[in-house]
């Protein structure tokens, strides 16, 4: 079942997407080389208990950590660790989640850890601009194929990849909802978008080849080519004028363009 969000309850998920939107502004400030994965790990746990919140990714189904850190050909779930430096040239993708007052918010961003590559660089910009496109298409009367169609095209027009293996999803009052939101496919199938649908929607593009692997910690998932991959994120509500971020940053940190 779809649930569609009263506007009382959008408030309540945008109080949630707000806070990890913050998280994510205050991560991105402390990007640098030099740092590791796990001082970003405890800057975002702090800020979200601070914020009387909870961590949404800890715990589930065992996760160890507030954020995922998935650094160059690392895809998504990449657990934060103190042995994890990061350098210049990488790129690194952050990925928060929270609960507040029972409702959920999920959004990622990839960042350049100083000067990149110019196919880094460009990977980013597309990854981002993909999910853009896709947020366009969350308006009632279209379809959840719509979404990952606008994400296809947009990325494959680069020579990029769309990861299969993982999609996007409904958010509510749990992370993860129906319906699921791949990133590919043909326009025009699936469910009818419909007024307050709240989606996460996620892409992950390869700079290379789509497939993927996980890794034997059980969570990190790595492009099999060993290439480069980015993920964007947001929470996105649908509603009867233009889509609304709820995971939206005041200071926008994405790909520098
Ligand atoms: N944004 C990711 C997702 O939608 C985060 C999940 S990480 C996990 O699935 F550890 F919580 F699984
Ligand atoms: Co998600």
């Amino acid at each position: 079942m779809i649930v569609c969000r009263s506007a009382a309850e959008l408030e309540r998920m945008r109080e949630a997407g707000r806070l990890v939107g913050e998280v994510l502004t205050e991560l991105s400030a402390m990007i640098a080389p030099g740092i590791t994965t796990a001082d970003l790990d405890r800057a975002a746990e702090k800020r979200i208990v601070a914020a009387g919140a909870v961590p949404a990714f800890k715990g589930y189904h065992g996760y160890p950590a507030t954020i995922c850190s998935s650094i160059n050909e690392e895809v998504i779930h990449g657990i934060p660790s103190g042995r994890r430096i990061l350098q210049e040239g990488d790129v690194v993708s952050i990925d928060v989640g929270a609960s507040l007052d029972g409702y959920y918010g999920d959004s990622a961003m990839t960042l350049p850890v100083g000067p990149v590559s110019e196919e880094a660089a460009t990977l980013l910009r597309v990854t981002e601009e993909a999910l853009y496109k896709a947020i366009e298409r969350a308006r009632p009367g279209g379809r959840i194929s719509d979404i990952g169609h606008a994400v296809q095209q947009h990325v494959e027009a680069f020579g990029f990849s769309v990861v299969r293996e993982f999609v996007g999803h409904g958010i509510g009052q749990r992370m993860h909802e129906e319906p699921q939101v791949p990133n590919y496919g043909e326009a025009g199938r699936g469910p009818r978008l419909a007024e307050g649908m709240v989606l996460a929607i996620e892409p992950m593009v390869n700079a290379g080849k789509p497939a993927v692997k996980v890794l034997a910690d059980g969570w990190t998932a790595v492009t099999r080519d060993g290439c480069l991959s980015a993920h964007f994120e947001h929470t996105v509500a649908v509603t009867s004028g233009e889509p609304w971020i709820l995971t939206a940053r005041a200071v926008p940190v994405g790909a520098k363009k």
